[in-house]
């Protein structure tokens, strides 16, 4: 596929693998996520040497240095019309990315303590997304580093809050969340692709469930998640069930439904259930000895409680 120095664009034209038009960059998140599913891949099928040299030569054209342009952070992303861009993965994040070249920690994490009603975090604004994405690949479970104590715990308590945020603020709004009925994530809108959410308030939520926000946390908190996932299947069938499973994002109290199938969304669903089944794709993505090492070289150690 289309890419510059091993990183690949944000959205493709999936018939011709082409950039889909000029406002797209070049995504170093996205690039890491498909990194996941190249890294895990060749693991599984660690038998069969043509997928195994496949997969590290996709992995290994990826150019982080080049992607920091001079500075101690991986950008966001980069256009061939104007460069890198002008964000940087400077602050909480859970992308964990390491040169084989440097010894330097490329993803720094900045702290942000957040709290909503008793929870808790390490939470910057923004959807429950970001405490999903990186642990579809990374059993974080046990793991701590010098900026919080365990990732995976941080999980947990993010995706109460959201639970808690849908069920006891967002319902004083919109009667149809309940304690098996929450959730919204980035996703397709009735006003287009948005990163709406909360806690905080983000974008204008209007009683739309996004069942990706619930699906991705299964194995965070797996009695809550499964409860919405099976309220929406069993009670909102004809409305949100499909050839692909779970519809993108919808609403009954309005009868939106959004028409179109995100990849990154089935994705997260996918990976998630399947971790909480059997851990498949931690125990493969893990397996990895490139990624023991960079896991070590960022500083990554067991986490032992002391109580
Ligand atoms: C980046 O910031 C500079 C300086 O503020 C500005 O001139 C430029 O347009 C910005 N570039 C992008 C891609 O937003
Ligand atoms: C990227 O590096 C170039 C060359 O050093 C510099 O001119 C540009 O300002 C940098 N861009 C950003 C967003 O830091
Ligand atoms: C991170 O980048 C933002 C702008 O994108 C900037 O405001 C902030 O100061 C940066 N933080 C660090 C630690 O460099
Ligand atoms: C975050 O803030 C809370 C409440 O102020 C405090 O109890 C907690 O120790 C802080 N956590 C960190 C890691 O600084
Ligand atoms: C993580 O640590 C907890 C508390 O010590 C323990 O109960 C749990 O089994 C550990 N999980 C794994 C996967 O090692
Ligand atoms: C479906 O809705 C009914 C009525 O609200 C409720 O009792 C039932 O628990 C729901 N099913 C699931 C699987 O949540
Ligand atoms: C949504 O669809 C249901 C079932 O067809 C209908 O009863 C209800 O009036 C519709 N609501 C709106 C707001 O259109
Ligand atoms: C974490 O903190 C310890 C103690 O301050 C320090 O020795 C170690 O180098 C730090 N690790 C990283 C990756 O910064």
């Amino acid at each position: 596929m289309t890419n510059v120095n091993g990183w690949y664009y944000h959205f493709i034209d999936m018939y011709t693998e082409e950039r889909w038009n000029t406002d797209v960059e070049l995504s170093s998140i996205d690039t890491a996520l498909l990194m996941g599913g190249v890294v895990t891949v060749g693991q599984y099928f660690k038998d069969i040497p043509e997928i195994v040299s496949l997969s590290k030569e996709i992995y290994e054209a990826v150019d982080f240095v080049w992607m920091m342009n001079g500075t101690e952070f991986i950008n966001m992303g980069w256009k061939p019309e104007s460069g890198v861009l002008n964000d940087s993965w400077n602050r909480t994040g859970y992308w964990v990315a390491y040169s084989p070249d440097s010894d330097q920690c490329l993803e720094c994490v900045f702290e942000r303590n957040f709290t909503y009603m008793e929870h808790n975090y390490i939470h910057f604004p923004a959807p429950i997304f970001v405490h999903q994405f990186a642990h579809a690949f990374i059993d974080f479970e046990n793991l701590s580093d010098n900026f919080t104590i365990d990732y995976f715990q941080n999980s947990v308590t993010a995706t109460r809050a959201t639970k808690d945020f849908f069920v006891h603020e967002m319902s004083q709004v919109y009667n149809d969340y309940t304690e098996n009925f929450w959730g919204v994530t980035a996703s397709d809108t009735p006003y287009g692709y948005d990163a709406w959410g909360g806690p905080p308030l983000m974008g204008q939520i209007d009683g739309s469930i996004v069942p990706c926000a619930a699906a991705g946390s299964v194995p965070f908190l797996p009695a809550e998640t499964i409860a919405v996932l099976k309220n929406i299947r069993e009670n909102h069938t004809a409305q949100a069930w499909t050839r692909y499973g779970f519809v993108d994002a919808f609403n009954p109290l309005t009868n939106w439904t959004n028409p179109d199938v995100i990849g990154i969304d089935v994705g997260i669903t996918v990976l998630m259930a399947e971790n909480y089944r059997t851990k498949f794709v931690w125990q493969n993505f893990m397996a990895n000895q490139h990624i023991a090492d960079a896991m070590n070289k960022i500083g990554f150690v067991p986490y032992v409680p002391t109580k």
